[in-house]
C-alpha cells in the first residue's frame, strides 16, 4: 500500500507493545481536513459547503437534529461516499481517491449494528479481523473481548445480547485493528448511564495515547466532554469550536424562570419581542434571546404580579443548540427551494 502525498503513514510499523500504528502526519496534525464538501441525494442538498478539521488526539463531537447530515458527512469524510464538489483527506489520504487506504486505517462504527445474529462475538469479531486482514487474529479478538469486559460472553450468540452489549461489540470491532482515527456514529445510543461513563472515560485514555474521534451524539453530556464539537442542521455547518466558544458565539441572554404554571407562562411569552426560545428543564423554565434589555422588559411585563422569580443563569449548550436550530432554515422543504438560509 502505498502512502499519501501529505504525510507518512506506515501502519507496518510496530511499536513497543506489538501493536502497530502510523507514523505522526507531517501536515499540522490534522487527521480530518476537508472544505467545500457537498451532497446531494436527488435533489436534496444534504451536506452543504462543510469544511471541518479534525487534529490529531482530539474527541471531536459532532451534533445536530435528526436528518441534519451527520452520518453522510462522517461517510463522505472516510470515503465511503464521493462528495459532489469538495475536497479533503482522512488521515493524510484523499477522500477521493484513496478511500481503500482509509477504509483500512480508521475505525468506523456504523449508526445501525451489523453483526450476524447467529455467531458468537467471538466468531463475529474474528471475521472483522479476517476483513482487516489481521495476521495476529486471535490475539487481536482476546484483546478486544477483554478490554471491553466482553471476555466472558465470547461463546454467546451476538443476537442474543441487550442493544447495548451490542454496541459494546460494535465498539470492540471498529477497534480491533488499532486505527489511530475513531469515527463513531452514535456509539452510545441506548446505553446505561454507567456504561455510557465508562465508554468516556475510555475514549479519553484513546485521545491521551494520540487516537483521534469523531464521534456523533445526541447527548448533551457527551457534547460537554469532547475537546471540540461542530453543530449541524439541514447540512450546513452553523458552529464549531470548543463548548465555550460555541455557547460565546451566539451571545445569547437566557433568564430562568421559577413560579406557578409555567405552561401557562410560556403561552404569555409567546410573540414578545426579545423572547426568541423557551425551553423547560425540570421545574424552572429558560427563557432566551440575544437582547437583553427587551428580553428582561419582555419577562417584567409578563411576570407582572405573578409571584414568578427570574434569575440570569449561563447559556447552556442545550438553549444554544435550540437556538441554532430554531434559527436555521429548512432548506429542504420544497418551497425553500434556491431560498438562503436565515442568517
Ligand atoms: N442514501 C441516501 N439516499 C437518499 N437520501 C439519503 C441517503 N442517506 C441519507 N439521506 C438523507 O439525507 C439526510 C441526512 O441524513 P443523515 O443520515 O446524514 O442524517 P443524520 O444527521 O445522521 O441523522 P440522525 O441523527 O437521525 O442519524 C436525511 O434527510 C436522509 O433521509
Ligand atoms: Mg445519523
Amino acid at each position: 500500500m502505498s502512502g499519501p502525498a501529505s504525510m507518512s503513514l506506515s501502519s507496518d510499523a510496530p511499536v513497543g507493545d506489538g501493536s502497530r500504528v502510523p507514523a505522526a502526519p507531517s501536515r499540522d496534525d490534522l487527521v480530518i481536513d476537508v472544505r467545500g464538501l457537498n451532497k446531494s441525494f436527488g435533489d436534496k442538498h444534504v451536506v452543504v459547503d462543510l469544511s471541518m478539521q479534525v487534529r490529531r488526539g482530539e474527541i471531536f463531537g459532532f451534533l445536530g437534529p435528526n436528518g441534519s447530515g451527520k452520518t453522510t458527512s462522517i461517510r463522505l469524510m472516510c470515503g465511503l461516499l464521493t462528495p459532489d464538489a469538495g475536497a479533503g483527506t482522512c488521515l493524510g489520504y484523499d477522500i477521493r481517491t484513496q478511500s481503500a487506504a482509509i477504509k483500512r486505517h480508521v475505525g468506523y462504527m456504523t449508526q445501525r449494528f451489523s453483526f450476524w445474529d447467529d455467531l458468537t462475538l467471538r466468531e463475529n469479531l474474528d471475521f472483522v479481523a479476517r476483513v482487516y486482514q489481521m495476521d495476529d487474529r486471535a490475539a487481536a479478538v482476546d484483546r478486544a473481548l477483554h478490554e471491553l469486559g466482553l471476555t466472558g460472553r465470547a461463546r454467546q450468540l451476538t443476537g442474543t445480547l441487550s442493544g447495548g452489549w451490542k454496541q459494546r461489540v460494535a465498539r470492540a470491532s471498529c477497534m480491533l485493528h488499532r486505527p489511530q482515527l475513531l469515527l463513531l456514529d452514535e456509539p452510545t445510543a441506548g446505553v446505561d448511564p454507567n456504561a455510557r461513563r465508562e465508554f468516556w472515560e475510555e475514549l479519553h485514555r484513546l485521545a491521551a495515547q494520540g487516537i483521534s474521534v469523531l464521534v456523533s451524539t445526541h447527548y448533551m453530556d457527551e457534547a460537554l466532554r469532547c475537546h471540540k464539537l461542530a453543530y449541524i442542521a439541514y447540512g450546513r455547518l452553523l458552529a464549531q469550536g470548543t463548548a465555550a466558544e460555541v455557547i460565546a458565539a451566539q451571545r445569547l441572554t437566557t433568564l430562568e424562570v421559577r413560579g406557578p404554571d409555567l405552561n401557562a407562562f410560556v403561552l404569555r411569552l409567546r410573540g414578545m419581542p426579545g423572547v426568541e426560545q423557551t425551553a423547560a428543564f425540570g421545574d424552572t423554565l429558560h427563557v432566551t434571546g440575544r437582547d437583553r434589555p427587551q428580553l428582561e422588559s419582555a419577562l417584567a411585563a409578563a411576570t407582572q404580579g405573578g409571584g414568578y422569580r427570574i434569575t440570569p443563569v449561563d447559556t447552556g449548550l442545550e438553549d444554544v443548540f435550540i437556538h441554532l436550530m430554531q434559527g436555521a432554515a429548512d432548506n429542504w422543504a420544497p418551497e425553500a427551494s434556491g431560498r438562503q438560509r436565515a442568517a
